[in-house]
């Protein structure tokens, strides 16, 4: 069988983050001592996933070539493609189409922040799906911001609605979705919305109606953070800066789920922690790639 490749999708025009956003990708925005991209792309290494595309704005590419590579330090493989325009999400599965080339994806949206016990088994469940699709639900105070779950009297899931002004549940649609290979032609199927996207809830509405869509709702015990306000980018800032500075552990860090994974050896870990042996963020690898 194919291995599952991932997608990260991180173009868009980062309006609600004006003027931060006018320089620079808000996927580039550091939350706290990494670039948000890291957190997205580690979430897809945790599931095992080691060739990845990543889809941005024809501008900002090369600063995410300058800051990620081909990921060969990582031990993964990365391409880049273009979203000339931000047609919406379920457009990301065209674009990628002949990078995908038949293959089952797992595609995270690159503003995602995910934190939980359990989320690397709850990852690698999704992955091991090759028919259908699995999604994830998480409870939030403000469902209609969202792609949100609509289940039936047995729990089961029977409706999929973008950004509801009347939400059946408190159930958010997280941005990760692990899909099959039938992926980009469900993709050509899905009409412009009425704000002009192809939507990603008409894409998984599809596998609902076949019946191949699993719905897994993520706890209390995780967090899926917002970045998409300044208050909010600052909020998961901190979010990540207390659980690190309390643990002493990071969250989020390629480099570290890399050598975990034995994707790359204590020297190869031991390269980058002195390239970035002038702050916290090397100080840490440093130490994990000591010999014990
Ligand atoms: O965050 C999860 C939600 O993401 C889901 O619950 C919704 O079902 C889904 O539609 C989406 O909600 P929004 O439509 O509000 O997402 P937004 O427009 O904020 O885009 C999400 C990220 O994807 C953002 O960082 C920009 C990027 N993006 C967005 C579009 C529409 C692209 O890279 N290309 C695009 O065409």
């Amino acid at each position: 069988m194919v291995e599952r490749k991932g997608i990260i999708l991180a173009g868009g025009s980062g309006t609600r983050l004006y003027p931060v956003t006018m320089g620079i990708s808000k996927q580039l925005l550091p939350v706290f001592n990494k670039p948000m991209i890291y957190y997205p792309l580690t979430v897809l290494m945790l599931a095992g996933i080691r060739e990845i595309a990543i889809i941005t704005t024809a501008d900002d590419q090369p600063q995410f070539q300058r800051l990620l590579g081909d990921g060969s330090v990582w031990g993964i493989k990365l391409e880049y493609i273009i979203q000339p325009s931000p047609d919406g999400l379920a457009q990301a599965y065209l674009l990628a189409e002949d990078f995908l080339a038949g293959a089952s994806s797992a595609m995270v949206l690159g503003d995602n922040l995910f934190f939980g016990h359990g989320l690397t088994e709850s990852l690698v469940v999704a992955n091991a799906k090759s028919v259908g699709g699995t999604v994830f639900g998480y409870r939030v105070a403000d469902p209609q911001r969202y792609g949100v779950v609509g289940f039936g009297k047995d729990g089961t899931v029977t409706s999929l609605v973008e950004k509801p002004e009347n939400p059946l549940s408190d159930y958010a649609v997280t941005g990760l979705y692990f899909l099959d290979g039938s992926a980009p032609a469900r993709a050509r199927s899905v009409k412009p919305s009425v704000r002009g996207e192809l939507e990603i809830t008409n894409l998984l509405e599809t596998y609902l109606a076949d019946g191949t869509l699993a719905v897994e709702l993520l706890g209390r015990g995780y967090a899926w953070l917002d970045t998409g306000t300044h208050a909010s980018l600052l909020d998961a800032g901190n979010f990540v800066r207390t659980l690190e500075e309390r643990q002493g552990m990071l969250v989020g860090s390629p480099d570290e789920i890399a050598h975990s994974q034995g994707w790359i050896s204590d020297a190869q870990l031991g390269e980058r922690a002195s390239l970035f042996a002038k702050s916290s963020y090397g100080h840490y690898i440093g130490q994990l790639a000591k010999p014990a």
